[in-house]
């Protein structure tokens, strides 16, 4: 089977209807097919200010959500990133052969240094994108599944592999980007041209994971629209009833053509009416099910333990490699 990772940041106590439907509906269906490692990505959440309880309540309530989603923990190798200290030591190695104008490139630094000013911007983000390529080569990765936000982040990951491997001789599996099409990108509810995020401005256009089903379906009947009243996919000219006709046949699999006819006819009241039932129904057993498993963590804590053990098995390896590689005098 060929190896895939992909990972997601903690950064908030729920995730968002876009990683859902971007990420983990298809990482649901990849897990079948590939030698698949989903991490929550811990350290690379250190980046922006946390409260420590807070972060630690995040990443628990993270990794719960992957499993609601259906991630198998018996299937995949679900774990924590701080649980396998291979990843910061591979980061360093890897930064020592990154440019500095090459990580001062990433459009993401670029855009969170310009938000934050240089003196809040941290360290941590201008190396960020070292650490998730230390992510992905330590497992000798195939593929990673991403939204496009980090198809940068993947390209200068295969660079760095294809250094190291030029410099030191063949380590490291050459990765491939797997991005995401253009249905599977969620727009914020009430700004429709911004993709909704973890670290929206306003919780208005943002649909939680973890919300009271009845809270997301207020959040539908609200959300923007236009005032031509049909029921039609035009990502230019209509992007507010394009988001929703978008979440709609992602939660349903059903075309969006199919759905344009359902609704023929009818106002937005009742095509908003329709799609916040699905999400409800959809939500509604994801939210149990998480909530379900966080209420005696015991057992997922348990499962996160064996799968880094899994992951540290073969992280271990690949490190050793590269510490062989680069001429660290191994302890005797
Ligand atoms: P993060 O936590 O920002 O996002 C996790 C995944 O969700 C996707 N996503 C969306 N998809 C559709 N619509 C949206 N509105 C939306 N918002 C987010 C993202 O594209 C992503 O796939 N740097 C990564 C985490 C990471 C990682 C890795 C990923 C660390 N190491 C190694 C892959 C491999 C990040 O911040 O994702």
């Amino acid at each position: 089977k060929a190896r895939l990772y992909s990972g997601m940041q903690p950064s908030a106590d729920s995730l968002q209807i876009g990683n859902y439907i971007g990420a983990l509906l298809q990482w649901r269906d990849l897990q079948e097919s590939y030698d698949a490692f989903f991490s929550v990505v811990d350290l690379h959440a250190l980046t922006q200010p946390n409260d420590p309880a807070e972060l630690r309540a995040k990443t628990r309530r993270t990794a719960a959500q992957y499993i609601a989603a259906g991630i198998e923990p018996s299937k995949s190798t679900l774990y924590v990133q701080s649980h396998v200290p291979a990843h910061a030591e591979l980061a360093w190695v890897l930064s020592t052969i990154t440019g500095f104008g090459e990580a001062g490139r990433m459009t993401q630094f670029k855009d969170k240094s310009k938000r934050y000013g240089t003196d809040a911007t941290n360290v941590g983000l201008f190396t960020y994108p070292v650490l998730m390529a230390a992510d992905i080569l330590l497992y000798q990765s195939d593929v990673v599944p991403v939204g496009d936000d980090q198809k940068q982040h993947v390209e200068l990951t295969r660079d760095l592999a294809e250094r190291f491997n030029a410099r030191y001789g063949q380590t490291f599996q050459v990765p491939m980007p797997v991005i995401q099409t253009e249905t599977a990108r969620i727009y914020d509810l009430q700004n429709p041209t911004a993709k909704m995020s973890k670290s929206a401005e306003s919780d208005a256009g943002v649909l939680w994971l973890l919300d009271e089903p009845a809270k997301s379906a207020k959040k539908i009947m609200r959300a923007v629209t236009d005032s031509e009243g049909v029921v039609r996919y035009d990502r230019e000219a209509k992007p507010g009833v394009s988001n929703l006709l978008v979440i709609y046949a992602a939660l349903t699999g059903r075309q969006i053509p199919s759905i344009e006819d359902e609704y023929a006819g009818r106002g937005y009241g009742d095509f908003k009416k329709g799609l916040a039932e699905v999400v409800v129904n959809e939500f509604g057993p994801v939210r149990e099910r998480a909530l379900a498993l966080l209420d005696d963590p015991a057992e997922l804590d348990r499962a996160l333990a064996v799968n880094a053990e899994k992951a540290s098995a073969v992280a271990e390896r690949t490190l050793g490699d590269v510490y062989d590689r680069i001429g660290l005098l191994r302890r005797r």
